[in-house]
């Protein structure tokens, strides 16, 4: 069985689906691995690594997408303009597509899959349970971008993170905040804590703290009255009209103190919270910094603008995009492992071989034999 990763195309995306390392081990598994040149270029690994760890490297994109029986990706597919044709439609009819699609937000897009035959599985799907933990791509994306918004924030404060005692004077540690406590949340708590900051968070999952306190943070409760906040799978749910005042009220206090706020919200499938008012902006310090993760849902910060840095009342608001494509080595590291799990998940003997009773393969494909399996 042949599988093919073709070159990123999306514009600014320098993640790659497989990096050299896992080659071997897709071989090992009785796959013949065909990689499109250069597409390592920008998370740095070239071809002749894949070359050398046994892939074959195909030059022309549309031989690559007719002849591979699996195709893995990290972005959805899209238009190739040089090419004038959608990456759907190089694909041949059986062929299994394995990437995000974030099938929610792509609707037309699964139903032209599901048109073509095209077998899917979305990365973002995996459900986070533990026997599934080395697929969970969102989970290492989110470990990425945790990271590098503390790196962002701290590059863009006039500040030192640590308390340092010198000649010229006492400088204490600067005041992190972080909004959201799960994977991002939590990596970025760790981050900060490393570079000698103070970390305050905060969550409607009672259920963190003990982790934020296990890094070093200090975790800000709110009283819900005992409001259920978390859904079986362990997932947020959305607050009560009720409780998103008394939540205003408390982050009012909190976020004006801050030297930097680090925000990672998320509902699944609904718009990112409103946690920062335009108001809770203007009480804060000039020169203190936001980063918004959740800028793609929405933003938690009103004032986010996705995809942009400004400037409000002298508070810098970042409203990153795609974080983990600016650390492309690891992130595709990563994502590779994830990607490459899920394979040998649906591979026997060099074969495809699908159980649907498997929670996992059932959850995370979205189309099989021309029709879409989830609503
Ligand atoms: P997660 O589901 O692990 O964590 C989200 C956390 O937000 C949960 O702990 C949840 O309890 C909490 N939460 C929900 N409502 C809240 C509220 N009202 N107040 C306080 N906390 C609340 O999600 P993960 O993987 O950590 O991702 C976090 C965010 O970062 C998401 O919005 C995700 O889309 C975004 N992200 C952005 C990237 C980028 O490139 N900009 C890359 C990766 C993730």
């Amino acid at each position: 069985m042949k599988v093919g990763v073709p070159k990123e195309i999306v514009v600014g995306e320098n993640r790659v689906a497989l990096v050299p390392d896992a080659v071997g081990l897709l071989r090992k598994a009785g796959l013949q691995i065909l990689f499109e040149s250069g597409a390592g270029e920008g998370a740095f690994f070239p071809d002749r690594a894949y070359e050398a760890a046994g892939a074959t490297i195909v030059s022309d994109p549309v031989a690559l997408f007719t002849e591979a029986d699996v195709v893995l990706k990290v972005q959805t597919p899209v238009l190739n303009p040089v090419l004038g044709k959608h990456e759907v439609e190089l694909m041949r009819e059986g062929t299994v597509l394995i990437s995000f699609l974030q099938p929610v937000s792509h609707p037309d897009l699964v139903n032209c899959l599901a048109e073509r035959k095209i077998t899917v599985f979305s990365m973002d799907l995996i459900p986070r349970i533990a026997r599934a933990q080395k697929m969970d791509a969102l989970s290492s994306q989110s470990t990425v971008a945790g990271y590098k918004a503390v790196l962002v924030a701290a590059s863009s404060l006039g500040k030192f993170f640590p308390m340092l005692v010198t000649a010229a004077g006492t400088i204490p540690p600067a005041k992190v905040l972080v909004l959201g406590a799960g994977v991002a949340g939590l990596q970025a708590i760790a981050t900060a804590r490393r570079l000698g900051a103070m970390v305050q968070a905060y969550d409607i999952r009672p259920a963190v703290k003990e982790q934020v306190e296990s890094l070093g943070g200090t975790f800000i409760e709110l009283d819900l009255g005992g409001e259920k906040t978390e859904d079986v799978s362990g997932y947020a749910e959305e607050l009560t009209a009720k409780s998103q005042e008394r939540e205003k009220v408390l982050l009012r206090r909190h976020v004006p103190e801050a030297d930097i706020v680090i925000t990672t919200a998320l509902i699944p499938g609904k718009r990112a919270p409103v946690l920062i008012t335009a108001e809770m902006v203007q009480d804060m310090k000039a020169g203190s910094v936001i980063v918004d993760l959740a800028a793609e849902a929405g933003g938690n910060c009103e004032l986010t603008e996705p995809d942009s840095v400004v400037t409000r009342y002298g508070v810098t608001i970042h409203g990153p995009l795609n974080v983990p494509s600016t650390m492309p080595v690891h992130a595709s590291q990563m994502y590779s492992k994830n990607i490459s799990s899920l394979l040998l998940q649906l591979v026997r003997n060099g074969k495809l071989e699908l159980d649907f009773n498997d929670p996992v393969i059932n959850d995370t494909c979205i189309t099989h034999e021309g029709r879409a399996r989830h609503q």
